[in-house]
């Protein structure tokens, strides 16, 4: 038997089909990048926003060509639209066999190998397993590493933040923490396979917190785990980064030098709107303390633009800020309601062209943005952590500085994993090109 899995969304669904991908093969299961010749299919999605649920069901639809093909394929749609759309998604594409949400991974194999009964016959509500779970941690669980060099590590699961445009909190339920023992179980078997990143993971990741430790102490922890030379995390809230959680990131050298901090918007009106819980003079001051102390700092941001009541104003807010900030990069997004969110009950007045134009003129502004701090990089000697050759020329291959920038360099005798210094010569594109120099 063998498995398949398409993976949608951010890294938390990444780190989530390697915690399936281990049930399945667990169970004797193997893998399978080819879909012709798989008998499970796990489409692992995202509620995000709209797009990401329509191009997940865009392609489910598609897949359903393998199940004609042969008898006894079953479709799995886990993640975060399994629990927000559930029984809609059967009616939608009535090639789904089961619906299983980011609470229930544990019950896969049973519900895959250990029923006598035919799929055909079962009940739909039998096929749709999507109530939370507010002790569920996957405690003991060790998700199958997707490269041997960088690793995620969920340790926080859910959100309380309830910003007002926000699903997360509806499909993953309130906030809980992994203990700390069982990351450090997991950080040091990923070590001993040869991983020497790792990037801790969760939708408030430096909300974290156990009997004992908070977020900081944790990142002290995980630097220490022998073989681990560099830790990174997604996805923080600003309100925590407390002046303790700084110190340490500024002063523990296998922490890397960049912080993603999501801005959303740069407008205060905006962001009290959002229910994010600080104004942008509080975002700024947080981004001062970074690059005060290292101006090559990486930092990088999320924003929406078109937010629901976002005057024209608002918006040149956020240009000023994006400005002021010089992020190194940002994921930017148009605004788009979601189910069951506060901000979704709001009449949207921009048109979707309105939207689209604000999109657009952030975006271009980031981008120059981008390319005058990559520029910047140029002279300097940094550390590269090699991850794989380029798909364009054999001989040159593809790194990321600490400062969290992808870098292109030739070498005959680099490979995955290995740490080099390289100076960088040039910026082609976006992309800073190096030469090694010792290694
Ligand atoms: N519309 C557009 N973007 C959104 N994000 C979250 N919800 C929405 C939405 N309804 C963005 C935020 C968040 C990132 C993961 O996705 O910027 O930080
Ligand atoms: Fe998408 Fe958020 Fe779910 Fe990640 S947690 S898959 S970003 S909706």
């Amino acid at each position: 038997m063998r498995y398949f899995i398409d993976t949608y969304g951010c890294q938390m669904n990444e780190y989530d089909s390697g915690l399936i991908a281990s049930m399945m093969e667990e169970n004797g299961c193997l893998p399978t990048e080819d879909p012709a010749e798989a008998d499970f299919f796990f489409f692992n999605t995202c509620s995000i926003r709209e797009k990401a649920e329509e191009t997940a069901i865009a392609r489910i639809s598609k897949m359903t060509y393998y199940k004609k093909k042969r008898d006894g394929i079953k479709f799995i749609v886990t993640g975060c639209m399994a629990k927000h759309l559930g029984a809609r998604l059967v009616e939608r594409v009535r090639a789904i066999d089961f619906v299983i949400g980011p609470d229930n991974y544990k019950k896969i194999p049973e519900v895959l190998f250990s029923h006598p009964v035919p799929v055909i016959k079962r009940t739909l509500s039998k096929r749709i397993i999507t109530d939370f779970n507010e002790e569920e941690n996957y405690l003991g669980e060790t998700a199958k590493i997707s490269t041997p060099i960088s690793s995620y590590i969920t340790i926080q699961r859910g959100c309380n933040k309830h910003c007002s445009y926000c699903i997360v909190p509806y499909v993953r339920g309130p906030e809980k923490y992994r203990n700390p023992s069982d990351v450090i179980r997991e950080v040091t078997l990923a070590a001993e396979k040869g991983v020497s990143e790792i990037t801790l993971l969760g939708q408030t990741v430096n909300a974290y917190k156990s009997s004992d430790m908070d977020f900081a102490d944790l990142l002290l922890k995980v630097s220490e785990v022998k073989g681990i030379h560099r830790v990174r995390f997604m996805s923080p809230h600003p309100k925590h980064y407390t002046e303790k959680l700084i110190d340490i990131l500024l002063s523990i050298p296998q922490i890397c030098p960049h912080a993603h901090i999501p801005l959303q918007s740069g407008s205060d009106r905006i962001l009290k709107k959002m229910h994010r819980q600080h104004t942008l003079d509080e975002f700024m001051c947080i981004l001062e303390k970074f690059r005060g102390k290292d101006p090559f700092y990486g930092l990088t941001t999320d924003i929406i633009t078109g937010f629901v009541g976002e005057e024209k104003e608002d918006f040149e807010a956020t240009l000023q800020a994006v400005k002021d900030a010089q992020f190194d990069a940002a994921f930017m997004f148009s605004y788009s309601p979601r189910e069951g969110t506060e901000s979704a009950k709001e009449t949207e007045v921009l048109s979707e062209e309105e939207k689209q134009a604000r999109l657009e003129t952030l975006v271009e502004l980031q981008n120059n943005i981008t390319l005058e701090r990559n520029k910047l990089m140029i002279g300097r000697t940094e550390e590269v952590l090699v991850e794989r050759p380029s798909t364009k020329n054999s001989s040159e291959w593809v790194g990321k500085t600490g400062n969290f920038k992808k870098i292109i360099f030739s070498s005959n005798s680099a490979k995955p994993g290995d740490y080099i210094l390289c100076h960088i010569d040039s910026v082609r594109g976006w992309t800073l090109r190096g030469t090694p120099t010792i290694k």
